[in-house]
C-alpha cells in the first residue's frame, strides 16, 4: 500500500506511483484520477477523463465548463455562483466563503500571472526573519487550492496568496481587516502572454491546445479562470479606495524588477519584519528569478513535459515579453480596450503606453 498525499486529499492505494489509478478518496467519496508525477502526487477529480462524473449532490452548485475560443478549442474551467474558478477540488474552492483569517496573516493578493509565486517567496521569508526555510510551494498557501482543515492547521503567521477578486475575498478578510494583504499588479499584456503559457502548459486543469492568436480574445474578454484581467484590477482598485482601513500594501512586477531591494524592504516594513540590510540582500537573492526556477521550479507541482523545459511557474521573468507576442493589431485592439475598460484607473496611468510602454517592436512574430 502507498499512501498518496495531494493538497486536497489524502489517499491510501494499492497503487504503484507511475501507473495512473482511478480511486476513490476516502475524505470526501469523490472520484479521484491520479495524475502521475512521481515526487508530488497530484490529484484531479476533473482529469482529462471526461465520463468520470463527479457526484450530482456534490456538484449541484458547480458545473465544468468548457470556455471556446475562436479557433475550435476550449478552456476548461469550473463554475462557481456564476463565477470562473481553476478545476480546483470543490470543498477548496467553496472554503474561501468561510475562510477564517487570523491576525498576523500574509495574503498576497494578484491577477495570476503577475508574480506571486515571487512575492508569495518574498513574504514568507521576510515573515521567517531566515532564509533557510523548508521548500514548500505557494500553491500551499492558496486559499482556493487547499482544503479548509489543512489551511486551519498551518501554523502562524501564515503567508497565503489569492486569484480571488476583491468582491469574492473571504468575508473574514474584509470584515475583520485583521489580515496584511499585498496586492500585486503587472503589465496586462505579460500576464496575457504569462496566462497563455500556463493554459497550454497546465494540461492537466485546463485541456486547452488552442493557440495565441485565438487565445488572445479570450483573455481580453475574460472568459477564463478567474475572468477579466480588467474587472480584477479595477475591483481591487475600488475596494481598496472603498476601505482605507484594510491593511494594504501596492507593489508591482515591474517595480519588483526595476528596484528590487527598495521593494523587499518596503514589504518588509509592512510586515514588521527586519529590514537589516544583508537579511534583505539575502532575501533579494533567494527569490531571485535564477534562484526560484533551481530551487523551486525542480520541486513545483508542475514541470513542462520534457524534464529539459523551463518549469511553468518560471517562464522566463521578464517585463516586456508581450512585444515578442503581440502584433499591431493585436496591440492596437488592446489599448482600445484598455482605455475603455480602464478609465480613471491607476492602472491606466501605469500601464498605458504614454508612460513608459513604447508599444511593439517592428519584429514581432505573429503567433
Ligand atoms: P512569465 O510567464 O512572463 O515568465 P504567478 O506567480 O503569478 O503565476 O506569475 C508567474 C510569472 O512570474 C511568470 O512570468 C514567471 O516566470 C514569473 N516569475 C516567477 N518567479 C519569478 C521571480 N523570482 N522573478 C521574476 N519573475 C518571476
Amino acid at each position: 500500500m502507498v499512501a498518496l498525499i495531494s493538497r486536497a486529499h489524502t489517499v491510501t492505494a494499492a497503487a504503484t506511483l507511475n501507473r495512473p489509478s482511478r480511486l476513490i478518496c476516502p475524505c470526501c467519496n469523490d472520484r479521484l484520477t491520479f495524475l502521475s508525477n512521481p515526487v508530488y502526487s497530484r490529484f484531479s477529480i476533473y482529469s482529462g477523463e471526461k465520463e468520470l462524473p463527479v457526484s450530482d449532490a456534490k456538484m449541484s452548485d458547480m458545473e465544468v465548463v468548457h470556455l471556446p475560443d475562436g479557433g475550435g478549442n476550449t478552456l476548461k474551467a469550473l463554475k462557481y455562483k456564476g463565477r470562473l474558478w481553476p478545476a480546483f477540488a470543490p470543498e477548496s474552492i467553496r472554503g474561501v466563503e468561510t475562510f477564517k483569517s487570523r491576525d498576523g496573516d500574509a495574503i498576497v493578493v494578484a491577477y495570476p500571472k503577475s508574480g506571486t509565486h515571487w512575492v508569495w517567496e518574498m513574504t514568507r521569508l521576510l515573515q521567517a526573519g531566515k532564509t533557510d526555510v523548508p521548500m514548500i510551494e505557494k500553491d500551499d498557501g492558496m486559499i482556493e487550492d487547499v482544503l479548509p482543515e489543512k489551511l486551519e492547521s498551518q501554523s502562524s503567521p501564515r503567508a497565503l496568496n489569492t486569484h480571488a477578486h476583491f468582491e469574492l475575498m473571504p468575508k473574514e478578510v474584509l470584515n475583520k481587516k485583521n489580515c496584511k494583504l499585498i496586492y500585486v499588479t503587472r503589465d496586462p499584456r505579460d500576464v496575457a502572454v504569462s496566462y497563455f503559457n500556463h493554459h497550454r502548459k497546465l494540461v492537466q486543469y485546463y485541456e486547452y491546445k488552442g493557440q495565441w492568436k485565438d487565445y488572445f480574445p479570450l483573455y481580453l474578454s475574460g472568459k477564463v479562470d478567474y475572468e477579466s484581467w480588467f474587472a480584477y484590477t479595477r475591483g481591487w482598485e475600488q475596494g481598496i479606495k472603498d476601505n482605507p482601513d484594510l491593511q494594504v500594501h501596492v507593489t508591482s512586477y515591474e517595480a519588483l524588477h526595476e528596484n528590487t531591494n527598495e521593494e523587499v524592504k518596503k514589504l518588509a516594513q509592512f510586515l514588521g519584519a527586519s529590514t537589516d540590510e544583508t537579511f534583505i540582500s539575502d532575501v533579494v537573492k533567494m527569490t531571485s528569478f535564477d534562484s526560484m526556477k533551481v530551487s523551486k521550479g525542480k520541486n513545483e507541482t508542475f514541470k513542462g513535459k520534457d524534464q529539459t523545459e523551463a518549469p511553468i511557474m518560471y517562464r522566463k521573468g521578464k517585463v516586456g515579453d508581450w512585444k515578442n507576442w503581440f502584433t499591431v493589431a493585436q496591440s492596437e485592439q488592446f489599448d482600445e480596450t484598455f482605455e475603455q475598460e480602464m478609465k480613471g484607473t491607476k492602472a491606466l496611468q501605469l500601464y498605458s503606453n504614454q508612460k513608459g510602454f513604447s508599444g511593439p517592436d517592428s519584429n514581432m512574430n505573429a503567433k
